[in-house]
């Protein structure tokens, strides 16, 4: 299986920033835990934070024939349209992820652009967030 999990905007910052909401290990560390568990399929990773540049990398996930994208857009998934429509036009199905429980923060948090048309949403359990959305698309 070929998953893709993307990363948006201050992703990069994990393990530096809000640690006590994000924890302490790098996204790169937390990269390669996810790479590990998923040791017999192929894992592609891409980090950024523009938006643009994230509607491309879902774009191009149907030239690369991923099987599933794992997404954590950040603070884009609370408003970007952009990103709600390059899911929309792709027919590669797209779980939405966070690490922590959004719904148990800000008011603003518990809104997401995307959740309608992702497959599904999987927040609160750190960075096995991202593993629980990939073992997902194995049921
Ligand atoms: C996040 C939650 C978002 O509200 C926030 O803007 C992030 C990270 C998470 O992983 O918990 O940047 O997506």
């Amino acid at each position: 299986m070929k998953l893709f999990f993307i990363n948006g905007v201050n992703l990069n910052m994990t393990g530096e920033r809000e640690k006590g909401v994000y924890g302490t290990q790098t996204l790169e560390e937390i990269n390669k835990e996810i790479s590990a568990h998923f040791k017999n399929d192929t894992c592609l990773f891409y980090q950024s934070n523009i938006e643009g540049e994230l509607c491309t990398a879902i774009q191009n996930a149907r030239k690369e024939k991923v099987d599933g994208i794992i997404l954590n857009a950040g603070a884009f998934t609370h408003y970007s349209y952009a990103l709600r429509d390059a899911i929309a036009a792709v027919s590669v199905p797209v779980i939405e992820v966070h690490m922590s429980n959004v719904h148990s923060r800000e008011e603003f948090r518990r809104n997401s652009v995307l959740s309608p048309v992702c497959r599904g949403v999987i927040c609160g359990f750190g960075k096995n967030s991202y593993i629980l959305a990939g073992e997902s698309f194995k049921l």
